[in-house]
């Protein structure tokens, strides 16, 4: 166990040496670059940065991981006597394990060809009434004998159920030591969460620090865990049976609790996080009647309401919305752009001046849309002049608040 250890963190030096080395030498050769013009240097040397930052964060996880494992190097993964009162506990038939995670990980890594699939609906569905958290003890399992592979997800009898989050009393789901879920289970925005497993026994809620597993939430109010082999026999993962109700909940509702131990149904609160603003222009000339001013340098479209293709502006939610947009004319007479709503004129931007004079006319409105109304500028008449750099032809936008019509 010893020897293994040291050969992990052998290999974790090296691999931390060897990124070390490729990552200098190569910034070495773009501060080399000197010939090279400033922009591509900087360039360079940014792409660096993103590449040291996410060998950073690959590092750390490796890191997280074999700190994870680590301590049961230095020091025996088991008291003695709990080995031995598991084994009596078990009539001795079943030899107890005290193995690492380390010599599973061989052919781990098989699994990941099946990235970007979505784990929520490739799963192995796993209904065994003798993990609930109210199955005591007739038949003592150990998950360290399941070949786990890919991701599961948890029933009882047909229903969806949960790990539990807190800590289940010793011989419950159907084994000696029960498994549970630290940390709580991740939001659906979470997408792939890694969870610590602990395993009660002898009046320690986490005695056993199991090998970490993966979780994700999916829409309709279920999960899927990535199971693996738990560090020590006799262990379960278990299903909380008083998530049941979880099961039942909308779509439209989640599954809360405030001690982990009641679950209910609660409708999901309207939080609309609408931050919709955009700012475009149009860098060049029009005359006459153009229906639809496709203003297609965009410099701001939070929200992506904004369609620089066709110039329509499309209100994503219910509430109210301040818009404005200009034009700059010089003596050609009047020229009117009209900000159209619904297919409705709302407002012009008028102006009209002779002679060699030219003059800007910024308009703005305000009003409360439905989610879904169009919103754009028409010019109706005259001649509006911008260049590149000019941003005298322009239309914006900003929703004000969130209101149900
Ligand atoms: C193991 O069992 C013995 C006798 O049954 C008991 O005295 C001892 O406290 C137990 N040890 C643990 C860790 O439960
Ligand atoms: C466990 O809970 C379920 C659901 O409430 C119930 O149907 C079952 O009888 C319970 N089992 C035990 C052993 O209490
Ligand atoms: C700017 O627009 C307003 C409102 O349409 C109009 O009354 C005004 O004459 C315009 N200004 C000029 C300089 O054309
Ligand atoms: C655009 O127009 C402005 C204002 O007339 C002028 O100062 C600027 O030089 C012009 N830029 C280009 C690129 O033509």
């Amino acid at each position: 166990m010893l020897a293994l250890c040291i050969q992990v963190i052998a290999v974790l030096v090296i691999c931390a040496a060897g990124t070390e080395n490729r990552d200098v030498s190569t910034v070495f050769s773009a501060w080399n670059m000197g010939d090279k013009p400033l922009h591509e240097q900087l360039a360079m040397v940014y792409k660096e940065m993103e590449n040291l930052k996410n060998e950073q964060a690959v590092m750390k996880q490796k890191h997280e991981v074999m700190s994870q494992a680590l301590p049961y190097c230095s020091q025996p993964p088991l008291n003695t006597d709990v080995d031995m009162n598991l084994t009596s506990l078990s009539g001795g038939e079943h030899l107890f394990n005290t193995l690492s995670q380390f010599e599973d990980e061989e052919g781990s890594g098989e699994d990941e060809h099946e990235a970007g699939v979505d784990p929520c609906h490739h799963y192995t569905a796993l209904d065994q009434v003798w993990r609930a958290t109210n199955y005591t003890t007739k038949k003592v399992v150990c998950d360290r004998s399941m070949q786990w592979k890919g991701w599961y997800r948890l029933f009882y009898r047909g229903k969806t159920i949960q790990m539990p989050e807190r800590c289940v009393r010793k011989e419950m789901c159907g084994t000696h030591s029960p498994l549970w879920l630290v940390g709580g289970h991740p939001r659906i925005r979470d997408g792939v969460v890694t969870r610590k497993v602990c395993g009660n026994w002898r009046n320690n809620c986490c005695l056993y620090k199991s090998t970490p597993i993966q979780v994700k939430a999916c829409i309709g109010n279920y999960y899927v865990y990535k199971f693996v082999k738990p560090v020590v026999c006799h262990s379960a993962y278990c299903a909380d049976i008083n998530t049941l109700v979880c099961g039942k909940c909308r779509k439209s509702e989640s599954c809360i609790t405030r001690d982990k131990i009641t679950w209910m149904c609660q409708k999901n609160r309207n939080r609309v996080k609408a931050k919709i603003h955009f700012f475009a222009s149009f860098p060049g000339q029009i005359s006459g009647k153009v229906n639809k001013i496709v203003y297609r340098k965009v410099f701001v479209n939070q929200g992506r309401a904004f369609n620089y293709r066709t110039g329509i502006f499309r209100a994503p939610v219910s509430g109210v919305y301040q818009f404005f947009f200009s034009t700059q004319t010089g003596g050609s007479g009047p020229t009117d752009l009209w900000l159209v709503i619904n297919g409705y004129w709302m407002a012009v931007s008028h102006s009209n001046v002779q002679g060699p004079n030219s003059v800007g006319n910024l308009s703005t409105y305000m009003t409360t849309l439905r989610k879904g109304a169009t919103v754009y500028v028409t010019h109706n008449r005259g001649r509006s002049w911008a260049n590149t750099s000019s941003n005298t032809i322009i239309f914006g936008g900003s929703l004000l608040m969130v209101r149900k019509i």
